[in-house]
């Protein structure tokens, strides 16, 4: 069985799926390793760390990609790799196939086995091969990071011989994992932070970090789905939750934004106006910029500037610490596979909940309970 390890296209992608060490673990479990030359280059390891513990390295993509019978990427490879893959290859990567019907449709007609990264379950027994929550643990540290550096003010108090700065007010909306991320980077760096969270259950997470629950007065609805993420709001409970936003948001100098709800366009949280009332120098930090933005001014992959408040939506953020965030993926991408590969071959166990969900396509048809459902 040769396992592929792709080098990453999209422009700004600088992770790599498997780190050598992770290509060691695989060799471990029976299978051949195959590295695309300079694939882990980006993010810290060289053709040589991988020739060292005895992978091959392929100097032609092409080949790399047509020898695999199990292909690791980051990315979802682009159609025209796919289709050099061989007939009953099977695909380990990021995928999002609720936004990608097209691509989950060429999956199924070219008979590739693909397991999404981001479908696995969010249960105890999955954790370790949870890619969204290390992914998403990044992207909530390089937020506050980027919040603290584009403010033209200190964030923790200042005493000084020339008078003394008091800390600056972070706000922090969406308190998921990245959002938690967040909250506690921000505190270690000095911050008073404040947290909005539409599931009440994280109110003693957000406290739990020295943080400070902002209630809203949601009327009774339930704004949890099944698996724990968030549901949409009622038009009549968007517009409470707005109007109490908005009093926190022009006291904030960081607004750091990662409201998501699975399958949809990020909800609309902080309002032209509400910016309108920032002071000068004030920063908006929306990590949901990919999925349409929490902030009405977003535009992603910019920084646009509004009265002096700098909105940013930042693209990608955990390739911004690409080895770490290598290692980690590595580390999920090798737990998942432990559980696939039996006997040196990859063992779609559909008794087993993570195979069957993480599994979008198998022998020609779609398989996971969790896409099958969201895609109705
Ligand atoms: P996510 O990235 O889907 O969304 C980020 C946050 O935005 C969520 O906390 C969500 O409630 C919040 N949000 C959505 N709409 C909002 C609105 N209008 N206003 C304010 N906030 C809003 O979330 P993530 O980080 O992927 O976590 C989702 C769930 O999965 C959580 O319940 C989390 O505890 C759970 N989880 C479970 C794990 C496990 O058991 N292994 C591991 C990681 C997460």
């Amino acid at each position: 069985m040769i396992a592929t390890v792709i080098r990453e296209q999209q422009p700004n992608e600088k992770r790599v799926a498997i780190t050598p060490e992770g290509a060691e673990q695989l060799i471990k479990l029976g299978l051949d390793v195959l590295v695309e030359s300079d694939a882990g280059l980006n993010s810290g390891y060289s053709d040589e760390m991988y020739s060292k513990i005895g992978a091959r390295i392929s100097k032609s993509r092409d080949e790399a990609i047509s020898g695999a019978d199990i292909l690791f990427a980051v990315q979802a490879p682009v159609p025209d790799d796919i289709r050099k893959m061989k007939k009953e290859a099977t695909l380990v990567s990021f995928i999002w196939p609720l936004q990608n019907g097209d691509y989950v449709d060429l999956l199924i007609e070219l008979q590739i086995s693909s397991l999404a990264m981001d479908t696995i379950p969010r249960i105890s027994r999955a954790q370790s091969m949870d890619a969204l929550s290390s992914m998403s643990n990044i992207a909530g540290y390089k937020a506050a990071l980027i919040g603290a550096n584009e403010l033209d003010r200190y964030l923790p108090m200042m005493m000084t011989a020339a008078g003394t700065i008091p800390p600056a007010k972070a706000l922090v909306l969406g308190a998921g994992v990245a959002g938690l991320q967040a909250i506690a980077t921000a505190k270690r760096l000095g911050a008073v932070v404040e947290a909005f969270d539409v599931r009440p259950v994280v109110k003693e997470q957000v406290e739990s970090l020295g943080a400070k629950f902002v209630e809203v007065p949601i009327e009774e609805e339930e704004t949890e789905s099944g698996g724990g993420y968030a549901k949409e709001l009622s038009d009549r409970n968007k517009e409470r939750q707005r109007e109490v936003i908005h009093q926190h948001v022009r006291k904030s100098d960081i607004v750091i934004t990662t409201a998501l709800i699975p399958g949809r366009p990020a909800p609309l949280l902080i309002t032209k106006a509400m910016v309108d009332d920032m002071s000068p120098g004030s920063v908006v930090v929306d990590i949901a910029a990919e999925q349409g933005g929490n902030c009405e001014l977003t535009k992603a992959g910019e920084t646009v500037i509004h009265k002096g408040v700098k909105v940013i939506g930042p693209l990608n953020l955990p390739s911004s610490l690409a080895s770490h965030a290598s290692k980690l993926y590595s580390k999920n991408i090798l737990s998942l596979t432990s559980l696939l590969i039996q006997e040196g071959e990859p063992d779609f166990n559909f008794g087993d909940d993570i195979i069957l969900n993480a599994t979008v396509t198998h022998k020609g048809e779609l398989i996971s309970p969790f896409v099958k459902e969201n895609m109705k």
